[in-house]
């Protein structure tokens, strides 16, 4: 992979002040290619798809099916009707907990690391419909524990419902044998797909997971576009979401006729230059090769896992760095994480995230108030990272 060539897309990578940025996992920096196909949108052709027949509206119509059959290459699913558009991973999740048609006594199942966008929907539902919300427990190195959701599998368990990638310790679950157990079941099974999609190859249909949601802000493309895959029989079978313009064939006074998926799905005017921006954003990371991509990100948590473990009263969360994909969370001795955050950033211009990082409910469940969390990604350097070594050691000796 050739990270300077690479860098160079990057306009904000440019310049004598641009950062080392290792806050990844939460945004990506997006590449020219991505900026320009969404300011191409409003410049060259900036109209209304799936509407107007004029030169501009086609073409948006035309583009926006381009990004459809990008996404649904990238995520090999069997039918570019099963990809659909969405804000994000939490609208994904709260339409299928709205639409599944969850009833009294039905359980859903969860990881004990969930960020809220897969934890709060389902405490929701609980409070409304008399849902049973549970979670299957780590192991004690903090893996998945096979073990634990065959105990606790049952025929009341409608869906379980698990991020693949942990955004607080990017540890990655064995989608493809839990699929296998909750099929076994009768149950269906989703993933949040926000870390795992923007860093390893997802094959939905070898995974066989029913629903995939991902965050398209952290795969290098725009803000406010998520991406919500679903089984073609399953989309047909969910109930509607938000309707409204463009989700029917027909409306008269008396009714309406939905349209099939996606557009059932797909209520009002879309975000098209977002959508056309996540077509772009997904032809540039598989242009790079997403294989590529899980190994680069590896090898600079081998790396930077290494220079930290040396720090002198640093503690590195979560299991060990072979099943942490890009992320390294740490905490040490005496210093708040934001504090941590705050000096690398004042300092030496590295920007990594602190806090909670919306898995509130493992930190509390665990008794610990937070982290600091280095995650890293296509632009990033080992020199980058070799200065993050040299930095913690130095906030180690000077305030630890
Ligand atoms: N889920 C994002 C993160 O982990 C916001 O930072």
């Amino acid at each position: 992979m050739d990270v300077s060539a690479i860098r160079k897309d990057f306009p904000v990578l440019q310049g004598d002040d641009a950062p080392i940025f290792f806050d990844s996992a939460c945004t990506t920096l997006r590449p020219a290619q991505v900026l320009e196909a969404m300011s191409d949108y409003y410049e060259k052709y900036p109209s209304c798809g799936g509407r107007s027949i004029h030169k501009f509206g086609t073409r948006v119509t035309l583009e926006v099916d381009e990004a459809r059959k990008s996404i649904h290459r990238f995520l090999n699913s069997e039918r570019r009707e099963e990809i659909i558009f969405v804000k994000n991973t939490t609208e994904a999740v709260n339409m299928v907990a709205s639409c599944l048609g969850f009833e009294r006594g039905d359980v859903v199942l969860t990881t004990d690391k969930e960020h809220n966008s897969n934890l709060v929907p389902w405490h929701e539902l609980s409070r409304k419909k008399g849902v049973t919300y549970s979670v299957v427990r780590s192991n004690e190195d903090n893996t998945f524990s096979m073990e634990n959701l065959k105990e606790m599998m049952s025929k009341k368990v409608r869906l379980v419902s698990m991020v693949h990638t942990s955004n607080l310790d990017g540890h990655t679950i064995p989608a493809k044998e839990i699929a296998e157990v909750v099929h076994d079941y009768g149950g269906l099974f989703m993933m949040d797909g926000a870390q795992s999609a923007p860093h390893l190859p997802v094959d939905v249909q070898d995974l066989d997971v029913d629903f995939f949601a991902c965050s398209i802000h952290k795969m290098c493309g725009p803000s406010g576009m998520g991406v919500f895959y679903g089984k073609y029989d399953l989309l047909e079978e969910l109930d509607t979401f938000i309707v409204g313009g463009d989700t029917v064939s027909d409306s008269t006074y008396e009714g309406c006729e939905i349209l099939k998926p996606p557009h059932k799905f797909e209520g009002g005017l879309q975000n098209f230059s977002g959508i056309i921006g996540a077509g772009a954003a997904v032809d540039y990371l598989s242009n790079i090769g997403l294989v590529e991509i899980e190994e680069h990100s590896r090898a600079l948590n081998r790396r930077g896992t290494k220079l930290l473990e040396n720090v002198a009263g640093l503690e590195i969360l979560g299991p060990d760095v072979e099943n942490r994909g890009a992320i390294l969370p740490f905490n040490m001795e005496g210093l708040d994480p934001h504090d941590v955050a705050m000096i690398l950033d004042e300092v030496a211009n590295i920007m990594i995230r602190s806090g909670m990082h919306c898995v509130h409910s493992w930190f509390n469940a665990h008794g610990v108030k937070g982290c600091s969390r280095a995650s890293f990604y296509i632009y990033n350097t080992e020199e980058e990272v070799d200065i993050l070594g040299e930095q913690i050691a130095k906030i180690s000796e000077q305030f630890s």
